[in-house]
């Protein structure tokens, strides 16, 4: 079974002051860093884009997880890359099975790794569910696309424990990212149906101890998967 992982979304801080995002995911002993990069195409808001991300991987080493909430990914998946993206997620919703191959491709020729993402909606297609030895982590919204601060929609637990039985079922490594109002109280949840990695915007940065957020999220998952 793969290990919990938490992985702060920035997109919760202040946006003028992400140099103190990511000292905050530093010291709070965070796996990775969640940024989400959106074109106000694919989701009605506007982030950053791989400007952002280079600056940022200027001060740090952690592991950089980029969601990319773009309709056209195959535009900008280079230039990620050269920001200095760890794991690239690209969504179901703008792509195809050879759409996916082209992508995965660049990505590897890196040496990086390659996620997949779902709407809350969406279900995992039939060319994902083929490709799923190439997915490192199957990221399942669990609000729309846009924004830090909403509320989990909690209709979504089926659909990340069938995920999560695919991916046993092949004997895959996939990670299965949960992304979206992951809060201490919703934490049991996530983690029983499967979810291993945590996203969390307002679970981290939102709170008054945005550093001990982090293990606040790790302990009660890690009770979690103890309990299960
Ligand atoms: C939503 C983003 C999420 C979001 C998470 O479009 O993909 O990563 O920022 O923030 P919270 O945890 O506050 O929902
Ligand atoms: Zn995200």
């Amino acid at each position: 079974m793969n290990g919990i992982r938490i992985a702060p979304s920035i997109l919760a801080w202040d946006l003028g002051d992400l140099e103190r995002a990511v000292e905050i995911s530093v010291s709070g002993g965070a796996d990775q860093i969640h940024l989400d990069v959106i074109d106000g195409h694919f989701a009605p808001n506007i982030t950053f884009g791989p400007g952002t991300v280079k600056a940022l991987r200027r001060r740090t080493d952690l592991k950089f997880d980029t969601h990319l909430m773009i309709d056209n990914p195959g535009a900008y998946v280079g230039k990620f890359l050269d920001a200095g993206s760890d794991l690239l997620t690209f969504h179901a919703e703008v792509l195809d099975g050879p759409g996916f191959d082209e992508l995965y491709r660049a990505v590897k020729a890196k040496g990086k790794e390659a996620g997949l993402a779902v709407k809350p909606e969406t279900e995992v297609p039939r060319w994902a569910v083929d490709r799923l030895d190439k997915v490192s982590a199957l990221v399942v919204m669990t609000v729309s696309p846009g924004f830090s601060g909403q509320t989990m929609d909690m209709s979504v637990m089926p659909k990340i424990q069938r995920a999560k039985e695919m991916i046993s079922d092949g004997g895959f490594g996939t990670d299965i990212e949960i992304d979206g109002g992951v809060e201490p109280e919703n934490v049991r949840e996530v983690v029983r149906r499967g979810g291993n990695v945590l996203v969390a915007g307002a679970g981290v940065y939102g709170k008054d101890d945005p550093v001990s957020a982090i293990s606040v999220l790790r302990n009660k998952a890690e009770e979690a998967r103890r309990g299960q």
